[in-house]
């Protein structure tokens, strides 16, 4: 029972999961904010790029294409009724987590954060809150039908345990300048 929520709640979010690592692996060139300031501060900073944005919503939506390809088998090896992504909601939960990542360095910009600080909470969420809302205005009955209550809860828990580990990993690779 928690096991399959637990589950579940994994594969529903890979899509989301994933744009962000692939834009620090993508990411460079051209900022979003061009170099705009607002007031003393950058607008959004040079570590959110187009480049690393388009790479990581193209990265999240080719997952679950691949995913959707894998439903039958991977729900066959652990038993639980795994969901298949409409285009739609891969590409909101993508995009959505690209959009909550690049709204959380705005915040960070205004609150005084340099490029790369930590901001505990937000840095862990953003892109969370932001792949669910988006998958909700893009599909809203397959979100309904796929983010149950539980199934929410789980993933509010366990993403940000997720996050730490895998950002701790990357910056133990090198892959990352700093481990959150
Ligand atoms: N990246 C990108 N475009 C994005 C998000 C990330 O190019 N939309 C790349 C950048 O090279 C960035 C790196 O991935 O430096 C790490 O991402 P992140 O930790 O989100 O950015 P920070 O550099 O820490 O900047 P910020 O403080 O604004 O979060
Ligand atoms: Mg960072």
């Amino acid at each position: 029972m928690v096991v399959s929520l637990v589950v579940t709640a994994f594969w529903a979010m890979l899509p989301a999961y994933v744009p962000n690592n692939a834009a620090v692996l993508a990411g460079g060139g051209r900022p979003i904010d061009g170099g705009r300031m607002l007031g003393d501060r950058r607008l959004l900073g040079d570590g959110k790029t187009w480049r690393g944005t388009a790479a990581g919503t193209l990265a999240g939506t080719l997952l679950a294409v691949a995913l959707n390809a894998l439903v039958p088998s991977a729900s066959a090896a652990t038993g639980v009724d795994l969901p298949t992504f409409p285009l739609t909601a891969a590409f909101g939960l993508a995009l959505g987590a690209m959009l909550g990542d690049i709204g959380a360095s705005f915040l960070k910009r205004r609150s005084g954060r340099e490029r790369g600080a930590a901001f505990p909470g937000l840095d862990q969420l953003d892109f969370v809150v932001g792949a669910l809302v988006f998958a909700f205005v893009a599909a809203p009955v397959w979100f309904s039908a796929t983010f149950t209550l539980p199934v929410l809860a789980v993933v509010l828990v366990m993403t940000p345990v997720l996050h730490v580990v895998t950002n701790v990993g990357a910056y133990f690779l090198g892959l990352k300048n700093e481990p959150w």
